[in-house]
């Protein structure tokens, strides 16, 4: 039995990706593109929605979907715990709907940041490098922001950051030094180097292409037929948190 989809976003570069997927796959049927001269309703005919479009859009989206027991899985940017907590009591009141929400769908990126909080428990110096390519506006990266979170989460002491207040040492998050790289020929990659007694080791995560996308996207799609509720991160959706 296959499962409709509609994609709302579909013409942009992550929703040409998306529909790609879903067109390729077996147990998935592409049964609606949405744009921005679309009208909402038009996701209806589908089983489930993906939401692949704007930030300012997405908020929309999400509550027409809910509010019409459409279950949706979210890859837009911008979706805070804040703003997830402000969605919550619609999500709450829909039970029979799943929501998922996922910032990065890299499936390496959810393995390093998650191997990141087990080496966090063992070395007291900690930093991260994060580089993307020129035209990214804003540093640090969201996902060296969540990663140092995490790390700072499940430790129970503070990092060692020495001498921070030297503007060289990078931008504490969590208490974690992160250093912005901004170069050309860069996609994304990201090293959370652990310092301990005599030894480093160091977790690098590198970006080639939007292919990295590809598995966590369809791991993403695949966990929403008969989810109640939300799901926040791929990390959830793999299992690994
Ligand atoms: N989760 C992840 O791993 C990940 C990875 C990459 C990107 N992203 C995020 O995914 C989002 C899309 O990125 P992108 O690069 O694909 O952007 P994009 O190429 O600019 O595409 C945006 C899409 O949104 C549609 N849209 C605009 N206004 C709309 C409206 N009012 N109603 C319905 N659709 C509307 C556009 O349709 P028209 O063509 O009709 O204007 C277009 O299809 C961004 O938030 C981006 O940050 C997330």
């Amino acid at each position: 039995m296959t499962t409709t989809v509609a994609v709302v976003g579909a013409s942009g570069k992550l929703g040409s990706l998306v529909c790609r997927l879903i067109n390729e796959s077996s147990d998935f049927e592409l049964v609606a593109q949405l744009g921005s001269q679309s009208d909402l309703a038009e996701m209806l005919v589908a089983d489930i929605v993906v939401d692949v479009s704007l930030p300012s859009i997405s908020r929309k989206v999400l509550e027409f979907a809910v509010e019409n027991g459409k279950s949706i899985m979210i890859g837009t940017s911008g979706w805070s715990a804040e703003r997830i907590n402000l969605v919550e009591p619609l999500i709450n009141a829909h039970p029979e709907v799943g929501v998922i929400f996922i910032s990065n769908f890299s499936l390496g990126s959810a393995l390093s940041a998650h191997l990141a909080t087990v080496a966090a428990k063992h070395f007291d110096s900690i930093e991260i490098i994060e580089a993307h390519g020129i035209h990214k506006v804003d540093s640090p990266s969201g996902t060296a922001v969540s990663t140092a979170e995490r790390i700072a989460k499940v430790r129970d002491s503070d990092v060692l950051a020495p001498h921070a207040d030297q503007r060289a040492r990078g931008q504490l998050v969590s208490g974690i030094p992160v250093h912005s790289l901004r170069m050309a020929g860069v996609v994304a990659k990201q090293d959370v180097v652990f310092g301990g007694n005599g030894e480093t080791v160091t977790i690098t995560h590198t970006t080639l292409s939007d292919r990295s996308y590809e598995a966590g996207i369809m791991a993403a799609i695949r966990a929403l037929p008969g989810l109640q509720g939300k799901i926040v991160g791929l990390d959830r959706v793999i299992s690994l948190s």
